[in-house]
């Protein structure tokens, strides 16, 4: 079988937007250097594969990222104006600085629920982040470009242990009182679970942020992504952030493995009859490359099943 049997769940949204974050939250993590041209060639497959936002790499600090210091270079070489955003990372002026010297349209900054990954990401404090994002929002949003907004530690943090719902929602309120149009909740460590999604979701709405400002961003490591993913169509939710065949992980987070696996989440959604416009054999077909250039197996269990 090559595809689930559909069985339409009608309490569930009819369509979502999958956010692809691949080539920079999936490669970020790579210790070994992708050369630029493997970097294009995954953009440019994903684009093709149907995904409608393919996040495609960091203007962040080279030291601090060193497998995304071409980013440039790449950004360079990418059809900026294309009818699929290719979002870049974002984290302080300077980054906006070297974003709009080369003509990117859309970021995203990223922000931390809790102190000490604001400390160990950002080199800054959690109040300290908001005044550096400040004046990154208010400049980008008047030179016409769209801003998203990460939250991370969103479910857990590996220094902190549990991190409050309320001090979450607080955060991202902060982030959109910026004037950020999406915030995305990430579970940087993948220790969510299904009822913690649900209830985290509820607060937003409670504090007043409806389901359309927020994207979920889950990460695999305690094999809980896809479980959680289905937890948050319960309540509504329609944009999911996932990477191609399972990559991932934040080098500054400890314990941080793969992403929700691209392939897994529309296979699930395939057998919800849930439209989302992605070509799942063009896109196996991607991971399968990328997992030989990278010298792995991939983490997808959809990929190593199709493959
Ligand atoms: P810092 O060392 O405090 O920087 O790092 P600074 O402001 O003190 O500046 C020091 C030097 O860096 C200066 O140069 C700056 O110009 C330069 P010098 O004067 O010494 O020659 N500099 C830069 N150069 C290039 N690009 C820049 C930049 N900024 C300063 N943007 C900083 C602060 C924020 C830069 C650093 O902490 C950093 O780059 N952090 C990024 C960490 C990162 O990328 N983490 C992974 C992404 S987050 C993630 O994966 C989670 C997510 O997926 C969601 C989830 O899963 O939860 C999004
Ligand atoms: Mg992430």
């Amino acid at each position: 079988m090559t595809r689930p049997m559909v069985v339409r769940d009608a309490s569930l949204p009819a369509a979502v937007t999958i956010y692809e974050v691949g080539p920079r939250d999936g490669l970020q993590n790579e210790s070994a250097i992708v050369p630029l041209d493997v970097k294009l060639e995954f953009v440019a497959r994903l684009v093709v594969a149907g995904l409608p936002v393919v996040e495609a790499t960091s203007f962040v600090h080279p030291r601090w990222v060193p497998q995304l210091a071409d980013a440039a270079e790449l950004v360079a070489r990418l059809p900026l104006d294309g009818p699929v955003p290719l979002p870049v990372l974002v984290p302080n002026e300077r980054g906006l600085d070297r974003a709009l010297e080369a003509g990117v349209r859309h970021i995203a900054i990223f922000a931390s629920a809790t102190e000490t990954f604001a400390q160990k990401n950002l080199n800054s404090s959690l109040d300290g982040q908001l005044e550096m994002f400040e004046p990154v929002v208010e400049r980008a949003r008047a030179a016409g470009l769209d801003v998203r907004a990460y939250v991370s530690m969103c479910f857990g943090d590996p220094w902190e242990g549990a991190v409050p719902v309320d001090q979450v929602v607080a955060t991202g309120r902060r982030l959109l009182d910026l004037g950020v149009s999406q915030l995305s909740i990430g579970d940087t460590i993948g220790v969510g679970t299904a009822a913690h999604v649900q209830r985290l979701v509820g607060a937003f709405a409670e504090a007043g942020t409806g389901v359309d400002r927020l994207a979920m961003h889950f990460h695999d490591t305690y094999g809980q992504a896809l479980a959680n993913a289905h937890a948050a169509l319960q309540v509504g939710v329609t944009t999911f952030d996932a990477s191609a065949g399972g990559l991932g992980g934040c080098p500054y987070a400890e314990s941080a493995t793969g992403n929700l696996a691209t392939e897994d989440l529309v296979w699930m959604l395939d057998g919800l009859g849930i439209a989302h416009g992605v070509d799942l054999d063009a896109l196996v077909r991607t991971s399968v490359w990328m997992a030989g250039v990278l010298g792995k197996e991939p983490a997808s269990a959809v990929v190593r099943a199709l493959a």
